[in-house]
């Protein structure tokens, strides 16, 4: 050890030992002025400089306003592409790359992917809020338990290098490294959440609890998907977000409706509290392919009884409202959320309300003019009336939904076809498969 030492300082003693020669400074500068002297290649580079201005010159100026009406209505024919383009929209300009801050958009320059966590993107919500960041180039991390959601909603991503699942139960903490977080992870139709009452509550709770703390940690953005379920049996009709709501404590639908109000206050309380940057959306009756056939659920109920041939059930007197909101008008009011500059929370519903019956008879329209209806006691705690007010998201999201009752059902009756009877003719992928 002392000869070491001893070596270093004789190395930096002896004088005329070898040394490298040190390069002349200019040396590489006079040779990189002759190489461009050679050859005219002086003029090329002077050329390419004056179409470049030009081109910047006469570029138009990005508007500085975007009509959404032009959202097409159609989810699975031209509406992921052209809703992702206008979404891109919406981000560029949080980021600043276009509009009147900086004025034009240099060529070339794209959009840098951010890294993402959807928790629960097996599920129904999350699998097409996963194919929208997907194709906006984001790079997306699955976080799911599987308990109502399939891999098979997600098969199309895999082999997608910008696509990761993992089998995990947000109840446990996990470590990863990302931009933001979507914390969808809990059963959402009565069926599921009423199975094991103190696993959902878990979830909200000490789920909501680990990923907000990972958002802490990493400096990640965080979304909660609350739910309507917080305004309870609501005495105030339509539903504003400053209504507080009224919610049976102590009810079979307690461990879903007070699970989400307490995520909220914990969402609020990290925000307020450790400066996490937080988004929460309340997220009114949705539907769509790849809804759980079987899940309690009334329309996924009416359109699989239909198919089936069987009665529709109605609880109660048919007269208790809803309303109904296609999943790519929530998943575009969602993104919004995340890239805009409100906490909210924000009412993300349709706001057409529908009674029992009504809706029963869009179904029968749809599938079978003949299907049967059929009356049953109603459920405990069943809300009478939901309908959102959206005039806020309106307002500051710029956001409202685009896709009627009637264009919507269609598109989720052929998916529930082709799950029910394996009807594989539009060629579309297998969305039933479970793990
Ligand atoms: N669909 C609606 O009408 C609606 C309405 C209001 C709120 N929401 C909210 O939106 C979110 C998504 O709902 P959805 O309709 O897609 O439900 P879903 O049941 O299809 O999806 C939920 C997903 O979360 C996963 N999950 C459940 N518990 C988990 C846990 N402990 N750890 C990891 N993953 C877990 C499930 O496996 C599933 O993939 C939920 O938070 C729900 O409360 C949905």
């Amino acid at each position: 050890m002392a000869s070491l030492v001893f070596r270093g300082h004789d190395t930096t003693l002896i004088p005329d030992s070898y040394s490298p020669k040190h390069p002349k400074p200019w040396s590489s500068l006079t040779r990189s002025i002759q190489y461009i002297l050679r050859e005219q290649r002086l003029i090329f580079v002077l050329v390419g400089m004056a179409i470049a201005a030009l081109v910047f010159t006469i570029l138009p100026s990005s508007p500085s306003h975007y009509n959404y009406s032009t959202i097409p209505d159609s989810y699975f024919t031209s509406e992921s592409t052209r809703l992702a383009a206008a979404h891109r929209v919406v981000f560029d300009r949080r980021v600043g790359f276009v509009g009147g801050v900086g004025g034009k958009i240099p060529l070339g320059l794209k959009r840098k992917g951010l890294r993402i966590v959807v928790t629960g993107g097996a599920g129904f919500v999350g699998s097409h809020l996963v194919d929208r960041l997907i194709a906006r180039g984001d790079s997306v991390i699955v976080v799911d338990n599987f308990f109502t959601g399939f891999k098979g909603n997600l098969i199309h991503h895999f082999g997608n290098p910008r696509f990761e699942l993992i089998r995990h139960d947000v109840v446990e903490p996990i470590l990863l490294e990302v931009d933001q977080i979507y914390h969808l992870a809990c059963p959402a139709s009565p069926v599921h959440y009423k199975f094991n009452p103190v696993k959902t509550i878990k979830t909200n709770v000490v789920g909501t609890l680990n990923m907000l703390g990972l958002a802490k940690r990493v400096g990640a953005r965080f979304l909660l998907t609350s739910t309507s379920e917080v305004y309870g049996d609501p005495l105030q009709h339509p539903q504003v977000e400053t209504y507080w709501g009224n919610v049976n404590p102590i009810g079979v639908r307690s461990c879903y409706d007070e699970g989400k109000r307490t995520a909220e206050t914990l969402t609020m309380d990290y925000h307020r509290g450790a400066g996490v940057e937080v988004r929460i959306a309340r997220i009114f009756n949705t539907y769509g392919p790849r809804m759980c056939i079987d899940d309690g659920r009334v329309v996924s109920n009416f359109v699989a009884q239909a198919l089936r041939k069987e009665p529709l059930t109605v609880y109660g007197d048919g007269k208790q409202t809803r309303s109904f909101q296609y999943v790519s008008d929530l998943v575009e009011g969602l993104m919004r959320l995340m890239e805009g500059e409100h906490v909210g929370p924000f009412n993300l519903g349709n706001p057409g309300e529908f009674t029992m019956m009504e809706l029963a008879q869009v179904v029968q329209e749809t599938i079978d003019p003949n299907a049967k209806i059929e009356f049953r006691p109603n459920t405990e705690d069943d809300p009478h009336k939901r309908k959102p007010d959206i005039s806020k998201a309106k307002e500051l999201l710029g956001w409202e939904p685009v896709v009627p009752l009637r264009k919507g059902l269609p598109m989720m009756v052929s998916d529930f076809r082709q799950r029910i009877f394996g009807d594989h003719k539009d060629g579309s992928s297998d969305m039933s498969s479970t793990v």
